[in-house]
């Protein structure tokens, strides 16, 4: 009688043993996962689709300079990157950013603030000239994307 009243324990305990190793795994799993997907998250950054448009002729000069210059962090057509936000976001419309944000922004950099991608280095290699052929190309991406003036 008390013999099995031992086994009976001891099986318990195992019971309890495995239940317990078995909610570590599920929970070592679920963690892994979280951690996985939120890695990725910021690995691939913000990017948005955008719908290219017919550009003027500034504007074309513009996309030049936009891709040898800012491409690398604002990716293609201002669509985003891992290491930049999109410019053709709603964030960046004329009566949230002006042209004088993207002057300030080539010329000084930015400090992170709207975004977790840390800071822009400024682009003083860029003219100011080369600078408002870049905002043609910006503001015309944006208003063919339904990205207009908005007042804040
Ligand atoms: C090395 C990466 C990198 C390059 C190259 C780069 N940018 Fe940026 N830019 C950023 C990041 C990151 C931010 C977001 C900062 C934030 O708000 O958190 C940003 C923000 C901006 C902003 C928003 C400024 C504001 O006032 O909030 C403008 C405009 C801009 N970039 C324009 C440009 C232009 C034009 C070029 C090319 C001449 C360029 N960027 C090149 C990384 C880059």
């Amino acid at each position: 009688m008390k013999k099995r009243n031992r086994l009976r324990a001891m099986k318990k305990r195992q019971r309890m043993v495995l239940l317990a190793v078995v909610a570590w795994i599920v929970f070592g799993v679920v963690a892994a996962l979280v951690i996985v997907s939120r890695t990725t998250e910021e690995d691939s950054g913000v990017t948005v689709q955008v719908t290219p448009a017919a550009l003027s002729e500034a504007a074309v000069k513009g996309e030049a300079v936009f891709n040898a210059n800012c491409a690398e962090c604002h990716g293609p057509n201002a669509a985003g990157t891992n290491l930049g936000p999109p410019l053709i976001h709603d964030i960046y419309n004329p009566g949230h950013h002006s042209d004088q944000a993207f002057y300030l922004a080539a010329a000084n950099g930015v400090r992170a603030h709207h975004w977790p991608y840390g800071d822009m280095p400024a682009q003083s290699q860029v003219s100011r000239e080369e600078v408002g052929l870049v905002i043609r190309y910006i503001r015309e991406l944006q208003e063919a994307n339904g990205i207009v003036a908005k007042s804040y």
